[in-house]
């Protein structure tokens, strides 16, 4: 148990020390989330990967929805293996990376994921020095979450720098968001918070929206949510889940695909303030150990 122990510690401080970058250099790592189910966040993701696909970054979308998992549902591709045989030890990660449409590479998470945070330290051990793989492999690295209530999906949102918080204008899934970012800035008050509207009915719904979560969040919350975008409802983002083709590239002049790309430029625009980024440092975050992480 010991030798476990400290096999494992080992790695995580030779994530924290060993940068083979420097701080800030590293794969930017974007967590994508919501309060409820079912608000956007695979179509979001899989679509905003694209687009910044197209300006020339290598980006990485991880299915990290496990038992879920649908990013390749959306891309229409089908990779015969996913995140879990790497778990399992069966395959190497370069093994599961797949290449979808429109430039972007992905990893389908598969089933059993949440076993990770019961796995011997010496399992995680091995896997963490795995996925540390895919730091030279990706400019931006887009983790798809479930909605934001399992104890790995929290693990990912605090350890990311970035995070993505998606919700519909509806009261219901505002309440579920707003019940995230709480939890968000009570645990992880450095995580830089990013929000973006989806489905709204018109742009005037969408600003007014996004202008009143951001001021709640401010007065309640102490914290400044940044105001990534929205995307409103159109009927091209059903129809491009139904032809299994992201409509950023079976519907470029959608009004979808004009919020999405000017979501792409805006997310360009912004730099990750805190210098824990990357792919290490979220690592580490994500496998320290139970008790240090609430
Ligand atoms: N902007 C939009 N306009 C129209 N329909 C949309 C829009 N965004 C999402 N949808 C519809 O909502 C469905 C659910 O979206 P999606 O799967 O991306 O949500 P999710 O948040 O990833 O769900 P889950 O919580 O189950 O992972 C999509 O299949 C699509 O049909
Ligand atoms: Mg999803």
């Amino acid at each position: 148990m010991r030798d476990q122990a400290s096999a494992l510690r080992q790695i995580v401080d030779n994530l924290k020390k060993q940068r083979t970058r420097e701080p800030g250099q590293g794969a930017r790592v974007l967590c994508v989330t919501s309060g409820k189910g079912g608000v956007g966040k695979t179509s979001i993701s899989v679509n905003l990967g694209i687009s910044l696909a197209k300006k020339g970054l290598r980006v990485l979308l991880v299915d990290a929805d496990f038992g879920l998992s649908n990013i390749d549902v959306m891309l229409g591709v089908s990779p015969p293996y996913d995140l879990s045989y790497v778990l399992r030890g069966q395959k190497r990660i370069r093994d599961v990376l797949a290449e979808g449409p429109g430039g972007v590479m992905f990893v389908s998470g598969g089933s059993g994921m949440n076993e990770l945070l019961n796995m011997s330290e010496i399992q995680l051990a091995a896997i963490i020095d795995n996925l540390l793989l895919l730091e030279d492999t990706a400019d931006v690295i887009i983790f798809d979450t479930g909605a934001g209530v399992n104890p790995l999906i929290m693990r990912m949102v605090r350890a990311s720098a970035e995070t993505v918080i998606v919700t519909t204008p509806e009261p219901t899934a505002i309440m579920d968001a707003y019940a995230l970012v709480k939890s968000i800035t009570k645990y992880s008050p450095e995580c830089e918070l990013r929000l973006i509207i989806n489905r709204a009915e018109s742009v005037s719904e969408a600003e007014m929206t996004l202008q009143k979560f951001m001021s709640v969040v401010r007065l309640y919350q102490k914290v400044e949510i940044d105001r990534l975008g929205y995307v409103l409802n159109d009927p091209a983002v059903s129809r491009g889940v139904r032809i299994q083709q992201p409509f950023v590239l079976s519907y470029p002049r959608s009004a979808a695909t004009r919020n999405i790309e000017a979501i792409a430029w805006n997310l360009l625009d912004r730099k990750p303030e805190s210098p824990e980024n990357g792919l290490q440092a979220f690592l580490a975050k994500v496998f320290k150990k139970n008790d240090d992480m609430r």
